[in-house]
């Protein structure tokens, strides 16, 4: 083993060494072994053993020793081509050049991949009957006003048909949350969300909701459509090899919270719409898709509060659902006899 004067050796190491070993002396082992495919002592072995003797950190030893024992059986398994590791490094490279602030090819390809909601499943298990929560996707903004049930959350001039929701807050008992708040955020008739038009001044198609005590709420708004998540890079070449889309089933936002309860940040979805069973990031799940119901009746248009000559499409989209919130009680218990280990 290397000693801190054979390492500041000037005959052994170079300038570049022994810069660095003025700030820091790395602890060295020694090479008694050596490691060889099909031998019992692979490289496999010898990478564990080496983060297993140098490593600092429990947690983060358990990660890479995991990694490292699925990518190294990976590549035993398939045995990927020189060319096809090269091409899959360039692959990785242009994810990192072309991700911005504002599109993340790595968040995509995690998405596109079933790992973000295999991860939120993991960290947030939810008792059976509550409704089931998925991804918030890239289009939540903070400037959405809060406003009371009953309200409109689509501006006039909104393209799309009308919309009108119909919510109840419960718990796994069935009785009303008091005191829920809805956040709402959807695309309009075009499958585009407000912040994606340049000329945007505030919020549109989205609010936080209070809900009334009885834990029902409703707004009026537009019926959403499909939309895709960007496809112009890494992340829709990866799609294209898998001969999947992008395209994203309609579908509205929902991040519900009330003292004492779980947040539950969810999306539904009209069962109408295409591309329910193809979702490219694995958010739509059977229970949070909805039937809705058209209404062609102008005076039940006028109850729900649109205006005279406001719904121009002759019909209104219904749309129902019950949420189910668990208490935080409930949800630790959950955790309790999963096993669940927050370790980070
Ligand atoms: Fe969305």
């Amino acid at each position: 083993m290397a000693s801190e004067q054979q390492m500041k050796d000037p005959l052994l190491v170079g300038t570049a060494i022994r810069a660095q070993l003025e700030h820091e002396i790395p602890q060295d082992i020694p090479l008694d072994r050596d490691f060889h495919e099909h031998t019992d002592y692979t490289i496999t072995d010898h990478v564990q053993e080496l983060h297993r003797k140098l490593s600092k950190d429990p947690r983060t030893l358990e990660l890479i020793t995991s990694l490292v024992s699925h990518i190294h059986a990976f590549a035993r398994e398939t045995r990927p081509t020189h060319a096809e590791w090269s091409k899959t490094i360039q692959f990785l490279t242009a994810a990192g050049k072309e991700s911005t602030d504002y599109k993340n090819e790595f968040i995509l390809l995690s998405d596109c991949l079933g790992l973000s909601a295999l991860l939120d499943e993991l960290e947030h298990p939810k008792p059976s009957g509550c409704t089931d929560s998925c991804e918030p996707g890239p289009f939540y903004t903070e400037d959405a006003p809060e406003v009371p049930s009953g309200s409109s959350l689509a501006k006039a001039g909104t393209h799309g048909e009308a919309m009108y929701f119909i919510g109840t807050v419960k718990n796994l008992k069935g009785e009303s949350i008091q005191g829920a708040k809805v956040d709402v955020w959807q695309a309009d008739g075009d499958g585009l969300y407000d912040i994606q038009y340049p000329d945007r001044v505030d919020a549109n198609d989205r609010g936080k909701i209070i809900a009334n005590p009885d834990g029902t709420f409703t707004y009026r708004g537009i019926l959403p459509t499909a939309y895709p998540i960007p496809s112009d890079g890494p992340a829709g070449q990866f799609l294209r090899w898998l001969g999947r889309h992008p395209h994203r089933a309609s579908h509205i936002h929902f991040a519900v919270k009330a003292p004492g309860y779980d947040d539950l940040v969810s999306a539904l979805y009209p069962s109408h719409s295409p591309f329910l069973g193809s979702d490219p990031v694995f958010a739509t799940k059977k229970l949070l898709i909805c039937q809705l119901v058209e209404e062609h009746d102008p005076t039940k248009w006028a109850e729900m509060g649109f205006k005279e000559g406001e719904v121009k499409s002759g019909r209104v989209w219904v749309w129902k659902y019950d949420f189910v919130l668990a208490s935080v009680e409930e949800v630790e218990e959950v955790k309790r006899i999963q096993g669940y280990n927050a370790k980070l």
